[in-house]
């Protein structure tokens, strides 16, 4: 039997922590970190985490706005906007939700995004920091993932850590941070020959590849700590990981659940790049 790694608890202990630090800055400095998000369009799903990530900086205190464009908005006017909240003193934190509508071009949105403000570490200046292990704020899913095996005191320090799933969102820079806490890290891909094999070499499982139940028993090491980074419905349109949890849970030493694993980690780890955001832009 697994130990349960549960997000929600973490999640909420994390919060409070941090709005502990964010009454302190605000007595300290008479401001409040403040974070914009940009959506651009209606997908119902974008939708629900903009609110989301809204409500949960009033919840910790901190300032917070949201631009909602219509999905015919065009570059120039995005670009304009970021140009704004780039120059607004109110704003530590600008987070552009993505996907953006296919006729605008990411890339070049997310490089107008000032490094210093770009919260989700997207902007190449920031991955190249998290490349040489010396940045302010880590994407918010890995940096997600390492928290929670933090809070759990599962130590990666000389662990075969197996990630599986290379996006530049979760799979790289997962493999970064944990690399920079003295991991043996695999990343393994859809191309990776004898993944199986791989994964059953594995101390800890970080599973990001997008398939439901993608991770059998099979594949895991009786003892390993699980982790599923996966979100993805069934046909019944139930919620489900990466990983066969009921399969898997007996054989792992900690599993994290989904939902309330990784998923409210995410957020909060905005929050956490959000207060050290402002704290960075009030040294200079
Ligand atoms: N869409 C899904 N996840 C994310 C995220 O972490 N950041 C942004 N900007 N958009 C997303």
């Amino acid at each position: 039997m697994a130990i349960l790694i549960d997000g929600k608890e973490t999640a909420k202990a994390v919060r409070e922590k941090i709005h502990s630090e964010v009454e302190a800055f605000a007595a300290e400095t008479g401001k409040r970190p403040g974070l914009a998000v940009v959506i651009v369009g209606e997908d119902p799903a974008s939708q629900v985490y903009v609110r989301n990530k809204h409500k949960a900086c009033a919840e910790v205190g901190m300032y917070s706005e949201v631009h909602e464009l219509p999905a015919d908005t065009d570059e120039e006017t995005l670009l304009s906007l970021i140009a704004r909240l780039n120059a607004d003193e109110k704003i530590n934190g600008i987070l552009v939700q993505l996907p953006l509508p296919k006729h605008l071009d990411e890339k070049k949105v997310i490089l107008a995004i000032d490094p210093k403000k770009d919260v989700d570490a997207f902007h190449p200046v920031n991955v190249g920091k998290i490349m040489i292990g010396d940045f302010t704020f880590a994407p918010c899913t890995p940096a997600g993932v390492m928290e929670l095996l933090h809070h759990y005191g599962i130590d990666v320090c000389g662990k075969h850590c197996v990630i599986i799933g290379r996006s530049n969102i979760v799979g790289k820079p997962q493999a970064m941070l944990m690399l920079k806490e003295n991991a043996t890290v695999t990343v393994c891909h859809s191309r990776t020959v004898g993944l199986a094999d791989i994964v059953r070499g594995a101390d800890i499982v970080v599973a990001a590849v997008g398939r439901p139940k993608f991770v059998t028993a099979e594949m895991v090491k009786d003892g390993a700590v699980v982790v599923d980074v996966g979100i993805n419905r069934t046909a019944e349109g139930k919620l489900c990981g990466d990983v066969d949890f009921d399969a898997v849970e007996p054989k792992a030493s900690y599993i994290t659940p989904v939902p309330g694993g990784v998923g409210p980690m995410t957020i909060t780890m905005l929050l956490k790049n959000t207060l050290a955001a402002a704290r960075e832009q009030l040294k200079k």
